[in-house]
């Protein structure tokens, strides 16, 4: 990849403002010189995250997130340094180097910029037919016999397509879009005699999909006619800039609602998340078709604790809602399912009870995964019947047995007593048969042993060393020349992972560089949680006058607090020895412990 060049980067630091960035994500209020709100790294209640105008970086006091506006986005969107640079470079009218963004694995290539363009374009042109033209005016009446407000119409950019074969592909080609991408962009179709193209979407109400950015990526179109022979909806292919299993309908928008309540709900068609905004849910995503994909949960994992699921009342919605607490489940997600009465979805029960209803009984009261179980199974049955009883009580066992706390364990035995009069103590014996079956499994996959080794330093030193590492850490990152006296003879100075480990990057960073410069250090690093250090670091208050003396200090510290823990791994060592009756030995770590109690003395 062709490197960017520093003074693009410089360009972009000095075009971002960080409370700009930041506040798109988070909601932000001024106190005195700084911005305050919820910190979007962690969950909490009171505002312990601040960014700083002045110094062009942000801090949370609650979890010690801290960084610049290139290490903020690298951390929210979890994206590497170039894609993080790409977004802030766009953002800020900034064209970086076609060489570069064409290899970058972010690929904000000019393919993907010419086809987000056309998504644009078409979103518009689609737009302006249904609100402004006569051909609108049917598909107009039919989303406000559905309960579309106007402002709903234009916040989600729904639009028609009109019923005319090459409209679209024309004021494309006008405006010299290359028609070839447009076709690999799914808005276009080559005709089959190879002499032209025409349009994808023809006469369906247009929906268009957005990335998480916002940009329009690709469409969904519905159809106005209620003939079987046409699918309902046509939604654009996979192309290079759509991807269903990446795609949640909403996401840009509902992201920061989510964030705010904790909350994410999971529909599974988007007229659901449209028809939720009635209800004042802004919080709620959709998955485009019916699977929901690992990358879908990372993304609503990154900003939710709890995922609501809300599929359809038939069967195919509880199939779909069984799939997908499943895979949150798995994920270690806290998932919720909310049911809906007989075969309704989501958006028809907001139009027969109300939004308000739909919020408190519905989303606001919904089933934990246990329960939901529960009714899966028992809903295709009949519950007086025997076989039924014993089949029902078969599947929810093996499906819930090894996933639930004991409390839970008990909730489930009463609820089946009460549902199918069989005694708790039959139902216990028959869960533990299954309990014991699974831990055997467990047993043989897993040999026991493994045991973690307790520390042999208490709390006390560690926090010592911890402030010692921090400080020293500081300096180090302030001034090279520092990092250059006591390198060769301090590799070993560091006692935690994350500190060696950017020691030893520092190295290399110094060594390319030559100058201090903790921004950028910060931003070569690839994982957060060596960023989160390096910033937390980098904050700390360092008096420069002081600082051979505070260097010395830590140094000596550190380098104590080694030997400390060598005198402590040395007498573990000679009690074993001793009791394998290695005399010998004991002896020779005796000795050895004597002269190094000696040297800390001599310190
Ligand atoms: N879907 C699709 N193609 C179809 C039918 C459905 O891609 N032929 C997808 C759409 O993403 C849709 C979702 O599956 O949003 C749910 O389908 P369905 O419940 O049939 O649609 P509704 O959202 O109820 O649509 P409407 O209320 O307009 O009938
Ligand atoms: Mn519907």
């Amino acid at each position: 990849m062709t490197k960017i060049p520093e003074e693009t980067i410089e360009e972009i630091r000095s075009k971002t403002d960080i409370v700009d960035l930041v506040g798109e994500y988070v909601q932000l209020t001024k106190r005195g010189r700084n911005w305050f709100g919820l910190c979007p790294f962690h969950g909490e209640n009171t505002p312990s995250f601040s960014v700083s105008e002045e110094k062009q970086i942000f801090h949370c006091f609650g979890c010690g997130a801290g960084g610049n506006a290139i290490t903020f986005i690298m951390d929210i969107e979890n994206s590497p340094f170039t894609e993080a640079i790409s977004k802030l470079a766009g953002r800020a009218g900034i064209e970086l180097d076609v060489s570069f963004s064409e290899t970058s694995s972010s690929g904000r290539s000019n393919e993907h910029q010419h086809m987000i363009e056309a998504h644009t374009l078409a979103a518009n042109f689609y737009s302006h037919l249904l609100l402004n033209t006569v051909e609108g005016e049917k598909a107009l009446q039919y989303l406000e016999q559905r309960g579309f407000s106007r402002e709903h119409i234009e916040k989600y950019g729904i639009g028609w397509s009109l019923d005319d074969r090459e409209v679209l592909t024309q004021l494309l080609e006008r405006k010299k879009f290359d028609m070839k991408e447009m076709e690999l962009a799914g808005l276009c179709i080559m005709k089959n005699d190879g002499t032209g193209y025409f349009d994808r979407f023809r006469g369906r109400i247009m929906f268009p999909l957005h990335d998480d950015n916002g940009n329009v990526v690709a469409f969904s179109g519905r159809t106005l006619s209620n003939s079987k022979e046409e699918a309902k909806y046509l939604n654009s292919p996979e192309t290079p800039i759509f991807e269903k299993s990446r795609l949640l309908y909403n996401f840009h928008n509902a992201r920061l609602n989510v964030r705010k309540t904790g909350k994410v709900i999971l529909f599974e068609g988007f007229m659901d998340t449209i028809a939720a905004e009635r209800a004042g849910i802004m919080n709620s995503v959709a998955v485009m078709g019916t699977s929901l994909s690992d990358t879908h949960l990372t993304k609503m994992k990154r900003i939710a604790n709890q995922l609501i699921i809300c599929c359809d009342g038939d069967k195919a919605g509880w199939d779909a809602a069984k799939r997908f607490a499943v895979l949150s489940k798995q994920k270690g997600m806290d998932a919720k399912i909310a049911l809906l009465p007989g075969k309704m979805d989501p958006d028809e029960y907001i139009t027969t009870f109300g939004g308000e209803s739909f919020a408190e009984k519905v989303i606001g009261n919904p089933h934990s995964y246990m329960s939901f179980i529960m009714a899966y199974y028992k809903r295709s049955k009949n519950l007086s019947h025997e076989n039924d009883v014993l089949q029902y009580i078969h599947e929810v066992m093996e499906e819930l047995a090894q996933k639930i706390s004991p409390v839970e364990r008990d909730l489930m035995i009463r609820q089946l007593t009460a549902e199918t009069g069989v005694s708790p103590n039959a139902l216990n014996e028959q869960l533990m048969k299954k309990v014991g079956k699974h831990a055997k499994q467990q047993k043989v996959m897993q040999p026991e042993g493994g045991q973690a080794i307790p520390m042999a330093v208490s709390t006390r030193k560690v926090s010592g060393i911890e402030r010692a590492e921090r400080l020293l850490l500081c300096h180090l990152l302030n001034d090279g020349n520092l990092f250059d006296r006591i390198r060769d003879d301090h590799e070993e100075l560091f006692f935690r992972e994350e500190y060696a480990a950017i020691f030893i990057r520092l190295a290399g960073f110094y060594e390319k560089h030559g100058m201090p410069d903790f921004h950028r250090f910060a931003e070569s690093l690839e994982d957060r949680e060596l960023r989160k250090v390096v910033m937390d670091a980098a904050m700390l208050e360092r008096d420069p006058d002081f600082a051979e003396q505070e260097i010395e200090d830590c140094i000596h510290h550190l380098k104590r607090q080694r030997i400390n823990r060598r005198i402590e791994e040395m007498m573990h060592e000679s009690k074993e020895a001793e009791k394998m009756n290695d005399h010998t030995r004991a002896l020779e770590l005796a000795r050895e412990i004597i002269q190094l109690r000696k040297s800390l003395s001599a310190m």
